[in-house]
């Protein structure tokens, strides 16, 4: 016997679509009780509520968020909406006993952050975040070979995410597609929007960071504002780099950047210990890379794992043994795991409180730009 599982959907962008596949096609790969029902498409323009609710299926909309956390013919609420709003509809949602998967950042700070986990603590409801990159296959398969111990203790951790979409000085700022360039409804910006990505990854493989010294920059000063149509100061990071040191004694070097000309999304990592290397880059995400020191050393050298096979993380549930699956599967996976929780009981990482952990980095991180100096993390794992 299935159970419905009735979702919520605030926001209707980029996240609001990638989520809505992802509940659309779980049952179809994934063999759970619980069955997701599209109930709800929420956004504050009514016809565009109705065109997404349409095209994906979702049987009402709303366009008030409030009335939503509070239906009775509502089991999660999904937050896809600007880093700004997280907080309220989180606690709010929280409050009225729903289960919570918002996205990634948590929030814009770590004060901002906070009240969420203790709400969701507070009324014991299932909550996850999206930071949907722990569920590529291949990254998967990188936590998989360093909780084997495979590449032996870890010295160095290094990573990127690099765009170029904001070089030009005539992209305005603020308002519903650029609001990611406002501080007031991002936080902050290739920090909080790209970094925590790469923070998440890199303490789920390698565990905690404690401190970090960083340089942000922001290259182009003033934009115009789309709400007052007045050129306005900009207030985000338009670049970040960060030196940082893990609790186990490894380094850690993290850039991020939308004025890298020439990359669209351009994330990789590569981490570096006694016994082995592992090595991911996004754009080709089906693909591992692996040094193994322990071979004899006249066949030594990098290899490349397809990541496509049966015993590889989540690859049992698609095709057979050499076909890819894409971004979209990486959602579709974390939305499996985090209802596989709901039915054995097991609450799925990242929740809010672990998400708090990235957060804390985040808030670290822009602190110590401002600050010109190394400061601790606090984060608790
Ligand atoms: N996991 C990832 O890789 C990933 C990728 C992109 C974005 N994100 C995160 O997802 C969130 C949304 O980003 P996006 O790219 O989908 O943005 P988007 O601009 O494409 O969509 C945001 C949506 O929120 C709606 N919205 C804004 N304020 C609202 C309100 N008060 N009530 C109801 N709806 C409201 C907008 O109308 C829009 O539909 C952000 O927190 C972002 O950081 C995560």
């Amino acid at each position: 016997m299935s159970k419905p599982l009735r979702v919520a959907m605030i926001g209707y962008g980029f996240m609001g679509r990638a989520h809505s596949n992802a509940y659309k096609r779980l049952n179809d790969f994934f063999a759970l009780e619980h069955r997701p029902v599209l109930q709800v498409a929420c956004a504050r323009n009514a016809e565009k509520a109705e065109t997404f609710a349409d095209t994906w299926g979702y049987s009402r909309v709303e366009t008030d968020w409030r009335k939503v956390v509070e239906a009775d013919d509502v089991d999660l609420i999904d937050i896809c909406t600007p880093n700004d709003t997280h907080q309220e509809i989180a606690i709010a949602a929280a409050k009225a006993g729903k289960m919570i998967v918002c996205e990634k950042p948590l929030a814009r700070t770590t004060a901002e952050a906070e009240p969420m986990v203790k709400a969701v603590e507070a009324a014991g409801v299932p909550n996850m975040v999206w930071f949907n990159y722990r569920r590529v296959p291949a990254i998967s398969l990188a936590k998989q070979l360093m909780d084997e111990g495979r590449i032996g203790r870890v010295f160095h951790f290094r990573a990127n995410f690099l765009q170029d979409w904001t070089i030009s000085p005539d992209v305005p700022q603020g308002g519903a597609a650029l609001w990611r360039l406002d501080v007031q409804a991002a936080g902050s910006g290739v920090t909080g929007d790209l970094l925590a990505h790469n923070i998440d990854t890199a303490m789920w493989l390698n565990g905690a960071i404690t401190r970090v010294v960083a340089r942000t920059e922001t290259f182009v000063k003033e934009r115009k504002h789309q709400l007052t149509g007045k050129k306005e100061p900009v207030g985000i990071d338009d670049a970040c780099l960060f030196i940082a040191e893990f609790a186990n004694g490894s380094l850690g070097l993290f850039e991020s950047t939308r004025y890298a000309r020439g990359h669209k999304a351009l994330k990789t990592f590569e981490i570096n210990g006694a016994e082995g290397s592992l090595a991911f880059n996004l754009e080709e995400m089906e693909y591992l890379d692996y040094f193994e020191y322990a071979q004899d050393s006249h066949v030594r050298g990098w290899r490349r794992i397809h990541v496509t096979n049966g015993e590889h993380p989540y690859m049992d549930r698609y095709w057979v043994p050499g076909l890819v699956v894409g971004y979209e599967h990486t959602f579709l996976n974390a939305i499996a795991d985090f209802v596989k929780g709901l039915e054995t009981g097991k609450s799925v990482q990242p929740d809010f409180r672990n998400a708090l952990q990235t957060q804390k980095v985040c808030d670290a991180v822009l602190e110590s730009a401002r600050a010109g100096q190394w400061v601790a993390t606090a984060v608790e794992l």
